[in-house]
């Protein structure tokens, strides 16, 4: 993040209402948040606490109930529903939990589907889906169905696919979340690794906070809210817990927020009671 940059993503005064049997429920509330180019984010929180919304509404699959969401400085639910699934097909790479490979097919078929449902030569996707497959560490594995792979290796030819047509942002929700920690260690690592190589924002929803911890940015979503868990993270304008408030902060800038949470001047943060 540099001073002025336009973040990639921009939420601003977001929520999230579900109306379920006459009743509705706020998921998401007042959001602002902010991530940008390169940024490599984890998103925790309990069950239930909204971060798989969160997740729907920064990929364009689900639009907020209130306020305002930029990708890239466009405000981007103004596009029409056509105009979206392009963009989400353009700029977005997803990765869920469960990792919806064609069984039938081997991992690079799998992989090089996104390029042979657009207008890509089977030759030219097939040469891409190799070196993503290289990327993540499964070069020797191309040939193989899900199957006949790991749940981890699984896991990381869902990863190429999403990176098959290069996103700007990769959304990956719980991808680690049926693997053990080692292997889920790894997904991270891969995530990190293409991350610097290729420079894709990386947003991932994980449980485990020791996931969570080989990424550097951390917020919790709870009660609605964005927590930041490092302090004088200007991503995110919300309550800032007090335990962090006595951490020392690294950067100048980090520096500026939480005096600014300390004296209560800046109005978009909330203390805690
Ligand atoms: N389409 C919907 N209609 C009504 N309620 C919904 C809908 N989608 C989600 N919810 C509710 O919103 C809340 C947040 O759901 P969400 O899936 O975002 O949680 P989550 O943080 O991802 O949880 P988990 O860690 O279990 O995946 C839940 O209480 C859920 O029941
Ligand atoms: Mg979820």
């Amino acid at each position: 993040m540099t001073e002025g940059e336009t973040p990639l993503i921009d939420l601003e005064k977001v929520t999230k209402r579900f109306t379920h049997r006459g009743e509705t429920l706020t998921v998401l509330e007042d959001l602002d948040f902010r991530i940008f180019r390169g940024d490599r984010i984890a998103i925790m929180g309990p069950s239930g606490a909204g971060k798989s919304t969160l997740l729907q509404v920064m990929g364009t699959l689900d639009a907020p109930t209130e306020g305002r969401m930029t990708f890239d400085g466009e405000e981007i639910f103004r596009r029409s529903s056509r105009g979206l699934a392009k963009f989400r097909n353009d700029q977005i790479g997803f990765v869920f939990q469960f990792h919806h490979l064609l069984p039938e097919f081997t991992a690079l078929e799998n992989v090089m589907m996104p390029g042979l449902i657009g207008r890509m030569s089977r030759g030219a996707a097939e040469q891409r889906a190799e070196e993503l497959l290289a990327d993540v560490g499964l070069a020797g594995r191309v040939h193989h169905q899900p199957g006949e792979l790991s749940g981890g290796e699984q896991q990381r030819v869902a990863v190429a696919r999403a990176l098959f047509k290069k996103p700007r942002l990769l959304l990956a929700d719980e991808p680690t979340g049926n693997l053990d920690l080692r292997t889920g260690a790894g997904i991270h690592a891969t995530l990190r690794e293409l991350n610097e190589k290729t420079g894709v924002t990386v947003v991932v929803v994980t449980h485990d906070p020791r996931l969570a911890e080989t990424m550097p940015i951390r917020v919790l979503v709870d009660e609605g809210k964005l927590i930041p868990q490092q302090p004088g993270d200007e991503r995110v304008r919300g309550r800032v817990p007090e335990e962090l408030m006595d951490a020392t902060p690294q950067e100048p800038g980090q520096m500026r927020l939480v005096e600014a949470v300390a004296s209560n001047e800046e109005t978009s943060v909330e203390l805690e009671d």
